[in-house]
């Protein structure tokens, strides 16, 4: 089988090396059919690349039968001279000699027109949403992101770790997991207490699918140093919200003898770099969403457009270093902010809340203007296995609050929580003090301590949402846009 990609193609314009003359063969999916008087244009569409190439058959050379069968969502195999294009918008275009019809597609039924769809419309449609100029965009960014992360540890002297997808622990201590068991649903065995007898279960204890693979992670760090995870990660919470997957792709690094500094740079610089690669490497399908995106912001209100287009925004964020402040210094800006003085935001702030993404969305968005990264929050709002600080934290009026942990969130713009991560409470001691504060068995999570008990060395790490990261370089609106097959309460169907 010897066909070009239109990908391949289309970068050859005419020129000293250019195949133009040739006969080639390319294939793909119809995106339009038109005809004129001399001619029939159809643009084809094999998912390289967001372009169309035009293959063009003079009128009267195809069968009537044929070029019925020739319409959009139909499959074809043409076989002709790759020509340059007479018309304006293409370089090059095939002049057709044969042509197979792999699969037609009825358009009484075809589903998808050559018209904008709405995104709610396309999420129904599983095997076309991926056809769409929009969602192939976003597939072959992904795929640019993906491929960046892994380019980016490997680069660094990072080894990919992988974690596993089925454990007995919470990781976050949050408890928002789906349970994994092969026990009958309608009467399980159940113990001496009437509770259900996990013993009898699979692997003889309760499992449920991972919520993060820092813990794992942590002790792969404390051998090989530094290490990353880039794997699915579920999480049972009951948020349908434009951010929240049930099913989710994380990425952790986590870095022996690194501090909560070293932490932050390492993640302002990982972010960057990624969103560089995909700006060097994904220019035509970033053009085509930041078309998009401008289309979208003039349907709405003059004040709730933003003020830069997606380009300009990535731009923006790889050329701007990001804002760092503490969780105490971000609460002092939140409470004297305006919105807060006018009652605006819908949750109150104060010293030892959990911040909003009104909140957060404030800090970036109307006060700096620019990625944030907060730090030093207070304990009780943040997971167990953070290192506590030895300093209370104080704000501009001497006021002292505490204690705080080495946490650090970083907050993009339109996103609000992106990264989250922190140094990790290296001492044996403060850290099984803190699990039994908090109502974690140490006994449970006796392989973790043990990195503590042998060998124990400062280390830090942190976690990226991947599909927030796409949400971003794509400048989408929804979470379940940006995954191929997304996974949200009452949504698991393909
Ligand atoms: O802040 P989180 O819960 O941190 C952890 O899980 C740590 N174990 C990470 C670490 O230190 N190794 O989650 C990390 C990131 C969030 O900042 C967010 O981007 C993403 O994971 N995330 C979600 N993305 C989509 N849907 C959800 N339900 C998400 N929950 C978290
Ligand atoms: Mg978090």
């Amino acid at each position: 089988m010897s066909y070009q990609s239109i990908k391949q193609l289309l970068k050859n314009a005419p020129g000293v090396d250019s195949p133009v003359g040739t006969t080639v063969t390319v294939k793909g999916w119809v995106r339009t059919k038109r005809e004129s008087k001399n001619a029939v244009f159809i643009a084809l569409n094999d998912g390289s690349t967001i372009n169309n190439i035009q293959v063009v058959a003079e009128a009267g050379q195809l069968p009537e039968e044929t070029l019925k069968l020739i319409t959009t969502g139909s499959c074809l195999s043409v076989t002709g001279q790759l020509v340059e294009s007479q018309g304006a918008g293409q370089a090059v275009e095939v002049k057709i000699s044969d042509v197979h019809i792999y699969g037609t597609a009825d358009p009484e039924k075809y589903p998808l027109q050559p018209k904008r769809h709405s995104l709610e419309f396309l999420r129904e449609i599983a095997h076309l949403r991926p056809r769409t100029n929009t969602f192939s965009a976003i597939l072959r960014i992904r795929h640019a992101l993906a491929f960046a992360v892994h380019k980016y540890f490997n680069d660094n002297g990072f080894f990919y770790l992988n974690t596993p997808i089925i454990t007995a622990s919470d990781a976050e201590g949050a408890g928002e997991m789906f349970r994994v068991t092969t026990l009958d649903a309608t009467k399980p065995p159940l113990t001496d207490e009437g509770k259900v007898d996990y013993s009898q279960d699979f692997f003889g204890r309760e499992t449920n699918l991972t919520v993060s693979g820092q813990l794992e992670g942590e002790l792969g760090a404390m051998a090989l140093g530094k290490i990353y995870t880039f794997g699915p990660t579920f999480r049972a919470e009951n948020s349908n919200t434009t951010r929240h997957l049930a099913e989710f792709w994380m990425i952790e690094p986590e870095m022996a003898f690194y501090e909560l500094e070293d932490n932050m740079n390492l993640a302002e610089d990982f972010v960057k770099t990624v969103i560089r690669y995909a700006l060097q490497h994904c220019a035509d399908d970033l053009a085509f969403l930041d078309g998009r995106l401008k289309e979208e912001e003039k349907t709405k209100k003059k004040e709730e457009q933003s003020e830069l287009g997606l380009l300009e925004k990535l731009q923006f964020v790889i050329s701007n270093e990001f804002v760092r402040l503490t969780y105490t210094e971000a609460v002092e800006i939140l409470v004297n902010s305006k919105p807060a003085k006018k009652g605006q935001f819908q949750y109150e702030v104060s010293w030892g809340v959990d911040l909003q993404s009104e909140h957060e969305r404030y800090l970036v968005e109307k006060h700096f203007k620019k990625p944030v990264i907060l730090t030093n929050y207070p304990r009780e709002i943040k997971a167990f296995y953070m290192k506590q600080d030895d300093e209370p934290a104080t704000n501009s009026r001497g006021e002292v609050f505490g204690p705080t942990v080495r946490a650090m969130d970083v907050l993009f713009p339109g996103i609000g929580e992106i990264i989250g991560g922190s140094q990790r409470e290296d001492s044996f001691d403060k850290l099984t003090a803190r699990m039994l504060e908090v109502g974690i068995e140490p006994e449970a999570l006796w392989w973790y301590l043990d990195t503590r008990r042998f060998g124990s060395a400062p280390h830090a790490g942190f976690g990226l949402g991947f599909e927030r990261l796409v949400l971003f370089v794509t400048g989408m609106g929804n979470i379940r846009d940006v995954i191929p097959f997304p996974r949200a309460p009452k949504t698991a169907e393909f």
